[in-house]
């Protein structure tokens, strides 16, 4: 595992940059079984019981999803010069569970300093992420417009884009936030 220094931020400094590289698609990173990284959409930077965090949207059978729920930690990976279309490709659209993203997307992880997660030295904007809160959203109350858009009842579970699934919302304490020095 690479070591590289770290510049610690306050995360709420870059919630623009956060924000805007969400549309392209940022890491959620993992480590149940072995390192994982999927590219999440969907996000968001906030303040929770008092605490900043950032809460993540994960469908029921991403690979990610068993992963975060053995550990109960994630580290979210931001680019700051723009989306990298190899990571996306491979870790927007092919599962942990069939390939070892780290050798096919060509991702550095650089080890954690709190919660045992790597952020990757090609996305550098770094948060570590301890779970406070995870609940599985009900379908039912997701509006009709938005769920036969994104919830479409006759695509299985592990299509790697919308599909049946409700996603899971993690509440995450963001425990440290540094930008990856290289
Ligand atoms: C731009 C983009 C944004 C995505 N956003 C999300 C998201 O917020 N939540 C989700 O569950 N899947 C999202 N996905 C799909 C997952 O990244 C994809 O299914 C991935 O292959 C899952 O990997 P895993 O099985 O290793 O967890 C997104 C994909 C792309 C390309």
């Amino acid at each position: 595992m690479t070591e590289l220094s770290k510049q610690k931020i306050n995360p709420f400094d870059y919630a623009q940059d956060i924000t805007s590289a969400l549309s392209h698609g940022i890491l959620l990173n993992t480590n149940g079984d072995k390192f994982n990284a999927m590219v999440i959409g969907w996000g968001g930077l906030g303040v929770c019981w008092g605490k900043p965090v950032f809460t993540v949207y994960v469908r029921e059978n991403r690979y990610t999803r068993a992963q975060i729920d053995k550990t109960g930690s994630f580290t979210i990976s931001i680019p700051l010069t723009g989306a990298d279309s190899k990571i996306v490709k491979v870790c927007g659209w092919k599962s942990g569970r069939d390939i070892d993203k780290v050798t096919e997307a060509g991702l550095t992880p650089v080890e954690a300093s709190v919660n045992g997660v790597p952020g990757v030295k090609e996305y550098p904007l770094t948060l570590e992420c301890k779970v406070l809160y995870s609940q599985q959203q009900e379908l039912e109350k997701i509006p009709e417009e938005i769920r036969s858009k994104s919830y479409p009842q006759d695509v299985d579970g592990f299509y790697p884009m919308a599909n049946r699934d409700p996603h899971t919302a993690y509440i995450g304490e963001i425990v440290d936030s540094y930008i990856i020095q290289s």
